[in-house]
């Protein structure tokens, strides 16, 4: 009797064991059975991990939780007032966060956060309808501490209605399925129009994950929890082994401006691939555009003699794929001082900035903060337009250095 109970026991602990070990083998990612998800990865590659976790990248979508959600909700910081009978209230009920329209004191409308895009700079929210999502029409801006008008929206009237598509999903997420219908045929050019009318909730991948940047890495991860000795990564596309401007392509695909000229979904590029098969022009190469400081860095990078005359620089000269961009000027300025070495300003401007100044600050003339044409807002009860400001990536010297 004794020896049946101890057999039972062990029996049910190898079964609890086997399924604990199957949970994991077992994990299904959205994107299908060659990726492995990048909780995987932490148990070989827990620095990477750990940066890239708390990154923007990681947090470029996320679900509308407590923890993850910008902005007030408190009385006396939650309203945004489109006119004396309208107003649009930041509300917390059960847990679950709204944008309430109120008309005459009445409740006409509400729509929940549920999925937020960005955490940096400002935060635009979505909620979801009918298998699709909608953009909230406030957002939080950090430079307003503060709700205002959603990027385009009316500061007089509340708008429901703006789809967030596929598009936003392919720069700021790892994954989300959606169907498309042909709607109509055009006669002229014998092509379908395609129309997107679904995506599903349950496929999303929230932020830029591992292998969003790495591609899938089922196969790596599975080698290498066969033969834990071998040191020389298996099964994965090494950034090492590419040329620069394959690494360039690997940022360029969401740092180079949302070019209508799309022939793929950004979604299928992986490491090594060529931006051109994605897109009909050459990211960046327009010497005389004028390209936005938001989404464009690349854009501007190339206008730059620094990029043009060096055959080394691309995004990692001066960013840590798996962090944020530092806010230590200073970290830059050796940057730049790695090919400027004994750089001499002229009598003009070493007359008017010290020497240590100079050599701290070279981001601050060279790559100044400059407003954004392309994004604007408006505060609650404010005629003015913000502006939002980001450092330009055209290295170069500016009037204002002067
Ligand atoms: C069982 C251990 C293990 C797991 C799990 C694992 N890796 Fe690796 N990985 C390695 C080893 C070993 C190397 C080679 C040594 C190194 O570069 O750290 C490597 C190297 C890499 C490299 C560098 C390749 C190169 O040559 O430049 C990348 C990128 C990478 N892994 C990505 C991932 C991703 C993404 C995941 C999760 C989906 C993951 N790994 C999970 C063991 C693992
Ligand atoms: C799949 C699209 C995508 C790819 C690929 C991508 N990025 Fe990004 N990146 C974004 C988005 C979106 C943000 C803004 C995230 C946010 O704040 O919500 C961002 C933010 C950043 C930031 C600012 C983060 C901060 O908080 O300071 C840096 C720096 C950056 N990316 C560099 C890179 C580099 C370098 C590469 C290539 C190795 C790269 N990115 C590849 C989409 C991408
Ligand atoms: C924004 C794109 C991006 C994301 C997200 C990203 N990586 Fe990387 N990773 C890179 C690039 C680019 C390199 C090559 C860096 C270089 O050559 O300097 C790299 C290099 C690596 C390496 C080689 C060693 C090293 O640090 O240079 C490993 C291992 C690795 N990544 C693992 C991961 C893991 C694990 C994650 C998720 C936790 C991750 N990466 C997320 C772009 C990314
Ligand atoms: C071509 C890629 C791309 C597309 C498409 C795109 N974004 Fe972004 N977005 C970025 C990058 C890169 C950044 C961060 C750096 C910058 O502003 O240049 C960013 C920044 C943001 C931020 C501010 C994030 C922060 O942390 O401060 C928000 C909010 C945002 N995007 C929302 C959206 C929405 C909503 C859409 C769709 C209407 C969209 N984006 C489409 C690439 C893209
Ligand atoms: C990989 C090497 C490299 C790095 C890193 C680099 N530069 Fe340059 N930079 C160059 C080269 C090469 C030129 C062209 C010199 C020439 O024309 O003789 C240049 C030109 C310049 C010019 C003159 C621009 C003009 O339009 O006349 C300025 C200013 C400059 N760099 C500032 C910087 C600053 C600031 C940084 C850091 C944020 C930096 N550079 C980082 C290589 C680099
Ligand atoms: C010569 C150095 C240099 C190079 C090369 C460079 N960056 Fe940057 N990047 C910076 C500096 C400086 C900042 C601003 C940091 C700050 O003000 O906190 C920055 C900030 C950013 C940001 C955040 C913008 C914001 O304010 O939120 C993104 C995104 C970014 N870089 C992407 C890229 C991409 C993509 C590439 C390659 C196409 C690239 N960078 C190449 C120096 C560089
Ligand atoms: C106070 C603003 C300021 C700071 C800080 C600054 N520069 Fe400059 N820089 C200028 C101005 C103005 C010029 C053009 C006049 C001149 O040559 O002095 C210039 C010119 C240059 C040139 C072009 C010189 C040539 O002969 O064509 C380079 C390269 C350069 N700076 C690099 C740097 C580097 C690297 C740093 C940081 C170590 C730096 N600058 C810091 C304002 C600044």
């Amino acid at each position: 009797m004794k020896k049946n109970c101890i057999l039972f026991a062990v029996v049910i602990l190898l079964a609890f064991l086997t399924s604990c070990k199957n949970e994991s083998d077992n994990y299904i990612d959205p994107r299908g059975t060659d990726y492995a998800g990048s909780e995987s990865c932490i148990q070989c590659h827990k620095t990477q991990y750990e940066t890239a976790f708390h990154s923007s990248h990681f947090k470029a979508t996320s679900p509308a939780t407590k923890e993850n959600i910008l902005g007030h909700f408190t009385n006396g910081h939650n309203t945004f007032v489109y006119d004396k009978d309208t107003k649009l209230v930041m509300e917390e009920r059960n847990d679950t966060f709204y944008q309430i329209l109120y008309k005459k004191g009445k409740e006409v409308e509400a729509h929940s956060f549920d999925v937020l895009f960005g955490t940096k700079h400002a935060q635009t929210s979505a909620f979801w309808k009918d298998h699709y999502t909608y953009e909230l029409p406030v957002s939080y801006y950090k430079s307003l501490n503060s709700w205002a008008t959603s990027p385009g929206y009316s500061p007089t009237v509340a708008n429901f209605g703006r789809k967030i598509g596929k598009e936003c999903y392919a720069c700021h997420s790892s994954n989300i399925a959606s169907r498309y219908i042909t709607t109509s045929s055009d006669s002229i050019n014998f092509t379908n129009m395609e129309v997107e009318d679904f995506m599903d909730p349950n496929t999303i991948v929230y932020g830029i994950d591992c292998e969003r940047c790495h591609g899938p890495a089922k196969q790596h991860v599975r080698k290498h929890l066969k033969f834990p000795d071998l040191k020389v990564a298996q099964d994965i596309t090494s950034f090492k082994n590419l040329n620069r401007q394959q690494k360039i392509d690997a940022c360029a695909i969401c740092h180079s401006g949302n070019d209508k000229l799309k022939v793929k979904s950004r979604f299928q590029f992986k490491p090594g691939d060529d931006l051109l098969d994605y897109f009909r022009g050459v990211p960046g190469s327009e010497e005389n555009a004028h390209f936005d400081v938001h989404g464009n860095q690349l854009g501007l990078l190339a206008q730059s003699k620094c990029f043009k005359k060096s055959e080394t620089m691309d995004c990692m000269t001066c960013h840590n794929p798996h962090a944020n961009a530092s806010e230590n000027l200073a970290s830059y300025s050796k940057i730049c001082m790695s090919c400027h070495q004994g750089i001499q300003h002229n009598a003009a401007t070493s007359k008017t900035t010290s020497a240590s100044v100079l050599a701290n600050n070279c981001v601050e003339c060279h790559m100044p903060k400059t407003m954004s044409n392309a994004i604007k807002f408006q505060a609650s009860n404010n005629k003015e337009m913000s502006n939002y400001i980001l450092r330009t990536h055209k290295i170069g010297i500016y009037s204002a250095n002067k």
